[in-house]
Formats: structure tokens, C-alpha cells, sequence
């Protein structure tokens, strides 16, 4: 089959840069990317992700270089321009706009003229065209294979779940004629069955751009990754877990290369002290000594030899020092917990046929269950089950409706919170208020890929990512006996994730959350509890 040019994305000596704040963010990138690839796009928080989608869009210019790509580009997540309809009309609007045509058109047939007729031929084709005739039952067709029943597809858009939403309007993006997909992180409101449904969807789809930092996703659903490393942009071919794998040989590759150099620096530092003592000692021979002549001219010689040599190597050791700063990789990351003395005895939370909810009305109740100190559980349920509003009664932020829930005195809980608590302002003010180490949390960012810069900028600047990652460590700084983490890993980076994942098995605190990424559920927790199979409903 013959190549058609839009089928690709040529990038040419990209360099980009954001002005104010000053940040550099991609320097002589070249990239050519098939659109009919399923291409992963990966990175740390803040390495550019969205800011690159945003590029292909032309939504931003370059800095300098090119950027080809294909015209018709649709990006999740987008906002539909009336959302009161039903999902249907709703889904098709936005696709293009079907109603103003049809609209347009029956008004056209009720003339005769000849430029009506001209008029409506013209837009009889472009209906056709971006699939008019056919997009009803293409709608139902791609909103079925996402899970969503017919039913559904009646009801207003507005009453949908976030997870429902999100899918609804992924199913729009593959549904527009010619149109590339970006998709920008699609899975922090969906829970593990839409999830599950959104892989088995993607997998099948012809091609598309998706920034996601859920590993199973990226694994079931990509051909291609695309990351944005520290230093460079790379392309490679092959699923997600493939290049994972490579990614972490070379990261053993640096650490060796680490070790190789520390003792390089070791080596070349004894030899340049044992030049100096030498040096030290002729000094005083040639001071001491009666032969000012051809011992003296001989030692100068010597010294001269051993000076320049002494110069060389402190070149090599300041040489060697540099590369060493290039392959120093993060501390790893601290949590705080304070032991109960309740490990393995009685237990730490307990909670008795609870009811729970914001309103008159309860959304759980007759709920019962104890975490024993040092337990990890998975509070895992669909969306809307009431996950968070358990999460708020435990930390005493609301009254259970019925039930009690009990904590042993001068116990301390510890939340993270699904929408993080600070963003806006400079996190100086906010660590100042909340009276936390400054320092110690530059450190706990440093571990999560966050510094410098960073703190001289307002919150509203902050990646998604970024202001999770600042949540999370407002929560990991904080002494306690019980976290609480609500969805804490939306939007944060896969590195990050991990170095999460190894703090709470090297630290092992008692910890109640809900996350949706199944991999740090299988790695972390140590029970699940389901609320949609426990908890009788109202
Ligand atoms: N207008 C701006 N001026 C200065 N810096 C900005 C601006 N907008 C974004 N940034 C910074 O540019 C960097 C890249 O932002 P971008 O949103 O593209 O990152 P990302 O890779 O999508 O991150 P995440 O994984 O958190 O979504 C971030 O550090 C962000 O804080
Ligand atoms: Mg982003």
C-alpha cells in the first residue's frame, strides 16, 4: 500500500522553550512517527508531554525547527459545547456538526434555485464525507464496544459518571473521518473495569498518540513508545513492558558506569596524593641537600614532570566528577510512619456497621471491617460508590450517619487527597503555614523528580503531575499511624509510582487507599476490600 504523506508526523530540529517562567524543554528533537502506530508517549511530570501534543496542534509554536502533521487532530481531554443533551446527540456533535448540516440542508431542499441546489449538493458531500449517513450507528456501535448500553446513550450527558464521560468521548475521537487521536492521560476517572474496557478498545483501534502512566494500559494497548527522557527524545519500536525492560538495563548499565567511576575518581585521587607527597619530599631533598647542580636541575626537571601529570589528573578526576553528576539517579524516597506497638495485636481501625454520606441520604452503609497495624488495603469499587466519603469519615472530616469508627487515642491520620489541597501560590507560603521542613521537602520532591525551578513558580504553572506529586509529599512528610490515600497516583509519572511503590514495601505503614492502577494494587497491598460486593447499598 502506497504511503500516503499525512500518514506521518515529521518532526525536524525541534526546540522549544517557554518564555516566561523560562524553561527549556525540547532541544533539536527529529522524530517521524507513523499515525497508524499505537504510540505510547512517556515521561517524568513535567518533561513536556502535554506541551508536545499541544506542538503537534500547532496550538503552540516552536521555538525553532518544524513540525508536520497531519491537519485533522482531535485531543482528550476536550470540553463538548453543550452538555445537556443526550449522550448520543451529545457524542455525534462532537464528531462535527451533523444537526447544523441537517438543519442546513432541509432547508436548502425547500428552494429550487439553482444555488440552493449547488449549496446542497456541496454539503450533502462533506456530510457523506465525515460519515453522516453512517454515524448513528457508529455511535452506538464504538459507545457499546466502550460499555456503555443503549440505555445510556439516551440519557443526558450531564448525568453520566466522570468515568462514563471519558469514555464516551474517547469513542468520539476514533469516530471523526481521518483524525488522529492525541490522548492525554484518559484513566483518572476511570476505575478497573473501564479501564480494562478502554485497553481492549485502544488495542484494536488503527493508530493514535496516548500519554498514560498506567502500565497496563500502555502494555495491552501500544506498539510504539515515544519518551521523553532527560536528554532526549527517543522512538522505539515494540510494546510498553519491551521497553520498560530496556529502559531499567540501561538504568543498571548507568549505575555500574556509577560505581566504575567512583573508584576511577578513588584511583586517580591516591595517585595525585602520592604526587605530592613525592613532590614535598624532593622539595626538601633539594633544599637540605649539598648539590645545588645536576641533583637540583634533575629534581626541578622532576617536579616540572610531576606538576603537569598532577594537572592532567586533576583535569581526569574533574572530568570524571561531571559524569558521575549525569548518572546520579534520585535518592530514594522516605515515608514517615510512627509505629502503634499494635503490630501483630489488636487492631488499629475499626469500623462498625457504618453508614456513611455528604447528605440526608447515606451512599454505604452496614459497613464493617478492622485494619490490623502495618496492613496496606485496597478500597476498591466503581466510580461514585462512595469511596472518598468513607476516606472523609475515617479522618473525621465528616460524622458517620449511623456506626462508629474507632482509632486508638493519640493515634494520627494522614490523608492525600484526590484533588490535591494546595494549587495556587508559591509552595514556600503554604509549607510555611502548614509548619513543614522546608528542605526536607525539597529533598522528598528532589526523590520524585521535582527541584530547583520549581519552587520559584507559582502552583498555577505546576503540571497535573507535578501538583500530585506535591500533594503526596505534604502526605509522606507527615509522622502518622494510618495513611489515607485517595487516588493518589492520577496524573503521576511511572518512575514515580515505582519509587512509591518500593518506599511503602521498605517502610511498611498501615495504609487504607483507593487507586485504580492495578500494578501497584498487585505490588503494594496486602488485602482489598470491595466496597461494590461489600457494602449493601441504600
Ligand atoms: N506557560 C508556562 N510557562 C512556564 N512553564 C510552563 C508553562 N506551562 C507549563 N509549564 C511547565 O512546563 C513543563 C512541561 O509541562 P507539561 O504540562 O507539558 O508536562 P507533562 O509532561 O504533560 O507533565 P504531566 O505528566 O504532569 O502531565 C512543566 O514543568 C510545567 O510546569
Ligand atoms: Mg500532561
Amino acid at each position: 500500500m502506497q504511503e500516503s504523506p499525512m500518514s506521518r508526523v515529521l518532526v525536524n530540529q525541534l526546540r522549544f522553550y517557554y518564555e516566561s517562567p523560562y524553561l527549556n524543554l525540547f532541544e533539536d528533537v527529529t522524530l517521524d512517527i507513523d499515525t497508524s502506530w499505537r504510540t505510547a508517549l512517556v515521561g517524568r511530570n513535567g518533561r513536556g508531554k502535554t506541551t508536545f501534543l499541544r506542538l503537534l496542534q500547532a496550538e503552540l509554536p516552536p521555538s525553532a525547527g518544524t513540525i508536520v502533521a497531519p491537519e485533522r487532530l482531535t485531543r482528550f481531554p476536550y470540553a463538548p459545547a453543550d452538555t445537556t443533551g443526550q449522550v448520543r446527540a451529545v457524542v455525534k456533535e462532537s464528531v462535527a456538526p451533523f444537526q447544523a448540516w441537517e438543519e442546513e440542508m432541509d432547508e436548502l431542499l425547500q428552494h429550487d434555485d439553482e444555488e440552493s441546489l449547488a449549496r446542497y449538493a456541496k454539503l450533502q458531500e462533506r456530510y457523506d464525507a465525515e460519515g453522516g449517513y453512517t454515524i448513528d450507528a457508529r455511535i452506538e456501535s464504538e459507545l457499546a464496544a466502550l460499555g456503555l448500553t443503549p440505555e445510556e446513550l439516551e440519557r443526558s450527558f450531564d448525568t453520566l459518571s466522570e468515568g462514563q464521560r471519558t469514555r464516551a468521548l474517547i469513542a468520539a475521537l476514533f469516530l471523526r473521518v481521518d483524525s488522529w487521536p492525541l490522548i492525554d492521560e484518559p484513566t483518572n476517572h476511570l476505575d478497573a473495569h473501564g479501564r480494562d474496557l478502554l485497553a481492549t478498545y485502544l488495542a484494536r483501534q488503527p493508530g493514535f498518540l496516548l500519554v498514560s502512566h498506567d502500565r497496563m494500559l500502555l502494555d495491552r494497548s501500544c506498539d510504539h513508545v515515544l519518551s521523553i527522557n532527560k536528554s532526549d527524545v527517543r522512538l522505539t519500536r515494540g510494546s510498553f513492558s519491551t521497553w520498560h525492560e530496556e529502559m531499567k538495563r540501561e538504568e543498571g548499565w548507568e549505575s555500574q558506569r556509577k560505581e566504575t567511576l567512583k573508584r576511577e575518581i578513588r584511583a586517580l585521587d591516591n595517585a595525585a596524593r602520592k604526587r605530592r607527597t613525592w613532590s614535598a619530599r624532593k622539595e626538601k631533598e633539594k633544599r637540605g641537600g649539598g648539590d645545588k647542580g645536576r641533583i637540583g636541575h634533575l629534581a626541578a626537571r622532576q617536579m616540572k614532570r610531576a606538576l603537569s601529570a598532577e594537572q592532567r589528573g586533576e583535569k581526569r578526576i574533574e572530568e570524571k566528577r561531571e559524569l558521575l553528576k549525569n548518572a546520579e539517579k534520585e535518592r530514594p524516597l522516605r515515608l514517615r510512619p510512627e509505629r502503634s506497638g499494635r503490630e501483630g495485636g489488636r487492631p488499629l481501625l475499626v469500623v462498625e456497621d457504618v453508614a456513611v454520606g455528604r447528605g440526608e441520604h447515606p451512599v454505604l452503609h452496614g459497613l464493617s471491617f478492622e485494619i490490623a497495624a502495618g496492613e496496606r488495603i485496597a478500597l476498591v469499587g466503581p466510580n461514585g460508590c462512595g469511596k472518598t466519603t468513607l476516606l472523609a469519615t475515617i479522618a473525621g472530616e465528616l460524622s458517620p450517619h449511623t456506626g462508629v469508627v474507632r482509632l486508638p487515642p493519640r493515634h494520627t491520620v494522614v490523608r492525600a487527597l484526590q484533588t490535591p489541597l494546595w494549587s495556587e501560590g508559591l509552595l514556600h507560603t503554604h509549607l510555611l503555614a502548614a509548619e513543614i521542613d522546608e528542605p526536607l521537602f525539597r529533598t522528598t520532591m528532589g526523590s520524585l523528580d521535582l527541584s530547583g525551578e520549581i519552587f520559584d513558580r507559582p502552583l498555577e504553572t505546576f503540571s497535573q503531575g507535578e501538583r500530585k506529586k506535591v500533594e503526596l509529599c505534604r502526605s509522606l512528610l507527615h509522622p502518622a499511624h494510618l495513611y489515607l490515600w485517595d487516588e493518589p497516583l492520577n496524573y503521576v509519572d511511572l518512575f514515580a509510582r515505582e519509587a512509591i511503590e518500593e518506599a511503602i514495601l521498605e517502610e511498611q505503614p498501615t495504609m487504607l487507599f483507593v487507586e485504580h492502577d492495578c500494578r501497584f494494587i498487585e505490588r503494594v497491598a496486602t488485602r482489598v476490600i470491595d466496597l461494590g460486593a461489600l457494602a449493601p447499598g441504600p
